[in-house]
């Protein structure tokens, strides 16, 4: 699949941008029938993977971080669009730019504003002003990540950019029929009925831990138990191994379904292990048409005929 993937305004470590066409191929070669289906996905996140989904049908999603659900929200009901997105930029990058400290001071103005009124949009200020593109909050729940150490940062294309990313993604939202929610993973997996596909992208165990992103053995116990019953498809994304080390999570609950691997690298983060390839898994419980070998099989077929 070759669509151009469309990229969300928000950014974290865990974004699976380079992963988009190979989830969406899964699903293609699932016979799932993507213009009835519903799309459920209990950990949004950036919201890059449901926002690129060839499934037609409603889409529920839903977060634990109440700042990204709040975001779609504002950018379903109209309360954030481009325009009014731009006009903030622009101003908010020009007190950037002339703030004392090379900047720094209006970061950490915009970090205590956030972490008191929690405004949709400092939480984009934030996400695009700190450091490497990551989102983090501290145990209190509050924005956790320096400054990117540029006070221009604003610049005209770069606001355009994230203009341009707000609308395409007030696009797909107005087109379709959405529901973003902010709840726990297992009340939205138990929306699922059949003929729907879940999509779950979990913290993933043993790596990045901070507020919203704390995981378990034991939550990742409740998520196969809550994927070993449901009536819907799914597909799972987690890591198998790297270099170091390999996740025992798959022995211990995914290799008795359906998995496919892929090497990739992560960007951003400081963690020794992220500049190092990760092969990343899909796990599924449903068998792919794989469209290579039925194309092969008919031209034998021809040969033969
Ligand atoms: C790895 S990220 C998802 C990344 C996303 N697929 C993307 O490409 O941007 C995991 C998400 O799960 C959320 N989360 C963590 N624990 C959760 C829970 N118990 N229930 C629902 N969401 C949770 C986190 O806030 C985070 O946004």
């Amino acid at each position: 699949m070759n669509k151009k993937v469309i990229v969300p305004p928000i950014k974290s470590q865990g974004i699976k941008t380079k992963l988009v066409p190979w989830i969406n191929d899964t699903i293609l070669q699932s016979g799932i029938d993507i213009e009835n289906a519903n799309w459920i996905e209990p950990f949004f996140g950036t919201g890059v993977v449901g926002l690129n989904s060839p499934v037609q049908g409603r889409h529920i999603v839903s977060d634990t971080n109440p700042h990204i659900i709040n975001l779609y929200n504002s950018i379903k009901d109209g309360s954030i669009t481009e325009y009014n997105m731009r006009a903030y930029l622009e101003r908010e990058g020009k007190v950037l730019e002339q703030a004392d400290e090379n900047g720094y001071e209006y970061y950490r103005e915009v970090k205590n504003r956030f972490n008191r009124d929690h405004s949709p949009f400092d939480f984009i200020f934030l996400s695009r002003a700190g450091f490497n593109g990551m989102m983090r909050f501290n145990k209190k729940g509050q924005w956790n990540i320096p400054f990117c150490q540029k006070p221009n940062r604003f610049a005209p294309a770069y606001i355009s950019k994230i203009c341009n990313q707000i609308a395409s993604a007030e696009k797909i939202i107005r087109k379709g029929d959405w529901q973003f929610l902010n709840q726990g993973f297992i009340d939205t997996i138990n929306m699922a009925k059949v003929g729907d596909i879940i999509y779950c992208d979990p913290p993933y165990f043993g790596r990045y831990v901070d507020y919203y992103n704390g995981w378990t053995e034991e939550d990742e116990e409740a998520l196969f138990a809550a994927l070993m019953c449901t009536p819907a498809h799914f597909i799972l994304s987690t890591w198998h191994h790297n270099e170091f080390r390999e996740n025992e999570m798959m022995n211990r609950f995914w290799n008795r379904f359906n998995v496919l691997t892929q090497e990739h690298y992560y960007h951003g983060g400081g963690h020794i292990e992220n500049r190092h390839p990760m092969v990343e898994a899909l796990v599924f419980n449903f068998d792919l048409q794989e469209p290579q070998y039925q194309e092969e099989a008919q031209q034998l077929e021809l040969l033969f005929a």
